[in-house]
């Protein structure tokens, strides 16, 4: 589908991928409506896209079906990221987690079908995989979820996919792994690398748990906001794709490399010991979304550290 001229709604707008989406879609000429708000997001991250005209901001919650009506007019797709995001607070927060991610969720899903939306695109996640033993992971991988996170991922997914069987609305659900680049937030709960980029920042040792020989698939955030375009291009609906490099690197080698880059060459990396349940290897199989979405990530590793080092240390 073109983008020039569709009007398009992204959730989590001011948060760290739709930031990233909402740029996107402006510069191809789409007029983007953004929701949030603002528990993680920041308007910061929408500094660009804020002075477009042909972009809306709308401070509002998922969960609250009353405000959602009021900012949809015409909508040609939305692209679905607000989440409750983290992992470990879904343990201590099971039912806001299950409200954000499912029934809003289910709530932008029924504001698709009132409005004839043409098509939703969700974000999903790698974490509904668990710690499968099989590798790469492909999408037809019983999923295993380890968390209510990874649980309300799933089950948010089965309702996108079964608006797209009952009610005919194109509907993609995207698994992100794991995603990094400029504005990712750091938190307890951020990704390694802005934990590394932080410590690295503040001249502290970079802390690795357990022998460092566990490989992740890290994408970079644009092939994330290329994948979520082609998810509009392609024939992809009724689908679910991963969204990862089919590459894995060791967490021992991505901070090598991070303190290479960075020439910050003293920086020491020293180790603690494993975190109870920790995912030992993670990287996925890419043909699904090689062949249906047309989707292939462009950015290798190093060329995705090199610009995300920059960004961080002029930030
Ligand atoms: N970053 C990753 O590595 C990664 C990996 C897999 C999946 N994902 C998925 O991608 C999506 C975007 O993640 P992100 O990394 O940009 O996270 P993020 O926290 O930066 O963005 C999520 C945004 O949603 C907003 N939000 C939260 N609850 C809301 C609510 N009830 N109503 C309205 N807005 C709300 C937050 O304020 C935030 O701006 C999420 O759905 C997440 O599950 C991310």
């Amino acid at each position: 589908m073109e983008l020039k001229g569709r009007n398009v709604l992204v959730t989590g707008a001011a948060g760290f991928i739709g930031s990233h989406l909402a740029d996107r879609l402006l510069a191809e000429g789409a007029r983007v409506t953004g929701i949030d708000n603002l528990s993680e997001g920041s308007l910061e991250n929408l500094k660009k896209s804020l002075q477009e005209t042909n972009f809306k901001f709308h401070k509002g919650d998922i969960r609250d079906r009353e405000f959602l009506h009021t900012i949809v007019d015409k909508i040609d797709i939305i692209f679905h990221l607000a989440a409750f995001t983290s992992v470990r607070r879904s343990i201590s927060n099971p039912l806001e987690c299950n409200e954000i991610n499912v029934t809003g969720t289910l709530n932008l899903l029924e504001l698709a079908r009132k409005y004839d939306v043409n098509k939703f695109i969700y974000s999903s996640s790698a974490a509904v995989y668990g710690n499968t033993p099989q590798l790469p992971i492909d999408e037809d991988v019983q999923p295993k979820p380890l968390s209510p996170y990874g649980i309300s991922k799933l089950t948010a997914e089965q309702y996108v996919l079964i608006y797209n069987e009952l009610y005919d609305i194109e509907t993609t659900a995207l698994r992100y792994f794991n995603v990094y680049g400029p504005r990712q937030k750091l938190s307890e709960y951020s990704g390694v690398i802005t934990i590394f980029l932080e410590r690295l920042k503040n001249h502290q040792d970079l802390v690795i748990y357990g022998d460092g020989n566990q490989t992740r698939d890290f994408i970079y955030i644009t092939d994330v906001v290329n994948a979520n375009l082609k998810a509009t291009k392609t024939k992809s609906q009724g689908n679910i794709f991963n969204i990862a490099t089919g590459d894995r690197i060791s967490i021992r080698e991505l901070a090598e490399i991070i303190v290479k880059q960075s020439g910050k060459s003293n920086t020491k990396i020293i180790h603690d010991p494993p975190k109870l349940g920790d995912i030992i290897h993670s990287y996925a199989n890419i043909e699904k979304s090689r062949q249906k979405l047309d989707f292939s990530a462009q950015i290798s590793i190093n060329e995705g550290l090199r610009k995300v080092i920059q960004w961080y240390m002029k930030n």
